[in-house]
């Protein structure tokens, strides 16, 4: 294993200082300031309404259908969400307006069919989604989605990629994890900068790692990891791969349907074994924007969470 101190060199330490400097100077938060840049980038040049076919409400229910929208609705797709309460993903997690409920109330972990019929389906979206559920769940929703499916129909199917962060933990890239956690802070204080140049940057990156793909590091869950002991947790495991599996295996999935937090890691060989099982037979590996069906090539409605941080794969579904 390298210890590379310029995997953390001062060179990454005072661009952030600098960061502190404009955030300090300046009320937004650092947050409100990424989101603001990259809704310019998207505006400015990424495919600016170019498939006028992703907008079109013409077609009828079920044609477009979108699985786990979160709190992205469009009207010519058919969404397919769970509820929480009475209230959207959105609303329950991001307090937005309880506006847009999904088209069709649909919790994976029940394992009952999507009530669309079979075949009649030209594209599916499902992004950002199965990081949530167990391995079964999942195997059913690709399932439900190979069904759904016209012959030609393609399925997109995203997560966060699990291998950056395996990779970033084994070549001690410590600062991957302080990036990662700065960008999606509530607030990035200056405080909040100040705590993590002081903290342990190996037991921080573990527990980042840990608990983001898994609940070991919450007390309601069964088995639990303290803050303290993720970094000995994971070189027991024997690396970063092995102990997010183990925290995955031990992450109790009924406590997650309240939660719905990440409790499976993918990587592009496991969402492709997963697709075959689910009976796909054409899987490609895709990229940001590359999908083969125009339709989904528009950064206004796809792509959208985390482009930096996600694999992408897509299977169309051939003649039978
Ligand atoms: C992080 S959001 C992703 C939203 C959107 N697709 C995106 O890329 O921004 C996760 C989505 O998965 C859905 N989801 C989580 N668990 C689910 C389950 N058991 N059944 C159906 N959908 C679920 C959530 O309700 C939410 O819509």
């Amino acid at each position: 294993m390298t210890n590379n101190p310029y995997l953390f060199s001062p060179n990454r330490t005072a661009r952030l200082r600098k960061v502190i400097k404009e955030v300090e100077g300046n009320d937004q938060s650092l947050n409100t300031a990424v989101t603001e840049r990259a809704k310019t980038l998207i505006k400015s040049r990424l495919h600016k309404g170019t498939y006028e076919l992703s907008t079109d409400a013409s077609r009828p229910d079920g044609r477009l259908v979108c699985i786990g929208p979160g709190g992205a609705f469009h009207q010519a797709w058919t969404t397919v969400d769970k509820t929480y309460g009475d209230a959207s993903w959105a609303a329950h997690r991001r307090g937005a307006e309880a506006t847009n409920l999904p088209d069709i109330v649909w919790d994976a972990y029940d394992l009952d069919p999507i009530p669309l019929p079979r075949g009649e389906t030209e594209a599916i979206v499902c992004q950002h989604v199965i990081e949530h559920l167990t391995e079964p769940a999942t195997h059913h929703l690709l399932t439900e989605a190979h069904r759904l499916l016209q012959d030609g129909g393609v399925l997109r199917l995203s997560s966060p990629d699990a291998n950056l962060f395996f990779d970033a933990y084994d070549r001690e890239d410590w600062a991957f994890f302080w990036e990662h956690d700065i960008i999606y802070a509530e607030t990035a204080s200056p405080e909040l900068f100040r705590q993590m140049e002081e903290t342990d940057r190996r037991e921080y990156a573990a527990y980042s790692m840990l608990s983001k793909m898994s609940l070991v590091t919450l007390d309601e869950n069964p088995t639990t990891v303290s803050y303290g002991d993720c970094a000995a947790f994971v070189a027991e495991a024997g690396g970063a791969q092995a102990a997010v599996t183990k925290a995955c295996a031990a992450s109790d999935a009924d406590l997650n349907r309240s939660l719905g937090r990440h409790i499976t890691w993918w990587s592009v060989d496991r969402l492709r074994e997963a697709m075959r099982r689910a009976g796909f037979t054409d899987i490609r590996r895709s990229a940001y924007l590359q999908s083969q069906s125009p339709l989904m090539r528009n950064a206004f409605f796809f792509d959208r969470t985390d482009p930096h941080q996600t694999v992408f794969v897509e299977a169309c579904k051939p003649a039978e």
